[in-house]
């Protein structure tokens, strides 16, 4: 659609661009929509959609509950690829781009795409608080005739039980009055390869009405999108990608196991394996699974199976095995350095990268967090070192700071962890011990594989 210029007080330029306006009025809705498609959470993933939409022309509004990621935001201080660098510092400066913390403010847009955490809590079971907040947030501010897409990952059925049916309970039914749909992100953050318009979309909507319409929002900036018969449908669509990733995760894992127990190197058996051009999908073996997806989105659909006593016991077995890994990384710690001999009380274990994954700041659920932690446990002098992680908190509550420089740690083993571009290796020495769970993607010469 194309929208009026957006009126009212425009937030004030700050050092590196603009800082959100917490306070803006709310241009009357009767007036009609003033702005394409309002954004609620402004995180890894909403941020980008919420660029991708700006990049492509539309009016963005963009809602967040955390006042110091919208300061963030609006300071450029993000953890962003660098194309949604540029596009957020043009957008800072235009007035098709704007930040709030209001959510009224969501009655001025044709459509509201939903993108909060879904997390699992330590007993894997799902943290639904985000999402309900939101999707009530977008309840509550629905105006007749918009567009509402959930694009967190979530169970079956939860469209219909937090947008659907409470909207419906505010007397705006899908499909007549309002059109729902589910459609999951499918970004990837930190990969620069893959531009998130290029991305297909799945879309299911409440109604035909809802996915059309729905669809034409997503088609705002998306140049594929892939509609599906139901909103059921689509939110399995994406338990079965990431589930698909978890168990092969876990299976190329148990290979890496093999492999070490037959003398083996499983890189060359996955190289080899994937020069057959049907049938095979490489994955790589590592120290455990991070992130807000894979060592998540599974759980969301098992939890739901127990309602109705359903098994699922590959999955299971999957899950179970992907949230051990890390314990088996600090076995190997252990046991490598029992082969010298040293005891892991004591011994100084530097572990090289935290983040779950390269080129991101996010350690959210990263394996090395717990392996940092097991081995503090066993009573090891720990340390870590990641150019995009100045400092991490442990479980316990200890905060460990990235080092400055490797090498006064002196560290007796050398754990690789994540394989960032700009890891700087310079710093080891000849003949250090070092366990590579990077399966050579750091290329050190005589390290040990997971
Ligand atoms: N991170 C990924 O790689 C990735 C990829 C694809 C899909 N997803 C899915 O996308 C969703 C969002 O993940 P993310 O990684 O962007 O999360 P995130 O934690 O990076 O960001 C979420 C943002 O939402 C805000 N927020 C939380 N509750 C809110 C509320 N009630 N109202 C307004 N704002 C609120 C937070 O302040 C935060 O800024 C999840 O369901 C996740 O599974 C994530």
């Amino acid at each position: 659609m194309s929208t009026a210029p957006v009126t009212g007080p425009q937030l004030e330029p700050a050092a590196h661009g603009r800082q959100p306006d917490l306070n803006i009025v709310d241009p009357s809705p009767a007036t009609g929509f003033t702005r394409d498609v309002a954004v609620i959470g402004l995180g890894y993933v909403g941020l980008p959609t919420a660029l991708a939409y700006f990049a492509a022309d539309q009016a963005v509004l963009g809602l967040d509950a955390s006042a110091a990621r919208l300061v963030a935001i609006g300071a450029g201080q993000v953890d962003v690829i660098p194309t949604d660098r540029a596009r957020l510092e043009s957008a800072m400066f235009d007035d098709r781009f704007q930040l709030t913390a209001d959510p009224a403010m969501l009655s001025t847009a044709a459509a509201v795409i939903v993108c909060v955490p879904t997390p699992v809590d330590s007993h894997f079971v799902p943290d639904l608080t985000a999402l309900r907040a939101a999707c009530d947030t977008a309840v509550r501010h629905a105006t007749p005739g918009q567009v509402i897409v959930l694009t967190s990952t979530t169970y079956v059925g939860c469209t219909i039980d937090l947008l659907v049916e409470p909207l419906a309970r505010r007397g705006l039914r899908a499909g007549e009055d309002v059109f729902v749909a589910f459609s999951a992100e499918r970004i990837d953050p930190g990969n620069s390869g893959t531009a998130q318009e290029v991305l297909p979309r799945v879309i299911g909507g409440a109604t035909p009405a809802c996915a059309e319409r729905a669809a034409a929002t997503l088609a705002g900036y998306a140049e594929h999108v892939h509609q599906v018969p139901s909103l059921a449908t689509a939110e399995m669509t994406k338990l079965l990608e990431n589930t698909f990733r978890a168990v092969n995760i876990a299976l190329v894992n148990e290979f890496a196991d093999i492999c070490r127990t037959l003398d083996i190197d499983v890189t060359h058996v996955i190289e080899a394996a994937a020069t057959k051009p049907y049938g095979f999908m490489a994955f790589t073996p590592g120290p455990g699974v991070g992130g807000h997806c894979i060592p998540c989105d599974p759980h969301y659909l098992l939890w739901q199976l127990r309602k109705d006593r359903t098994d699922a016991p590959m999955i299971t077995e999957a899950m179970r095995q992907i949230a051990g890994r890390p314990g088996r990384t600090v076995d190997r710690v252990r046991e490598m350095l029992a082969e010298r001999p040293m005891a892991v009380k004591g011994a100084r274990v530097l572990v090289v990268g935290v983040a779950y994954k390269p080129d991101v700041a996010d350690v959210r659920e990263s394996p090395a967090l717990e392996i940092l932690q097991g081995l503090r446990d066993l009573g090891a002098a720990i340390g870590y070192v990641d150019p995009h992680v100045p400092e991490v908190r442990l479980r316990d509550g200890v905060v460990l700071k990235s080092l400055v420089d490797p090498r006064w740690f002196n560290p007796a083993l050398v754990l690789l962890h994540t394989p960032h571009a700009d890891t700087d290796l310079s710093w080891l020495t000849p003949g250090q011990p070092v366990l590579d769970a990077t399966f050579g993607r750091l290329d050190v010469a005589d390290a040990v594989a997971l």
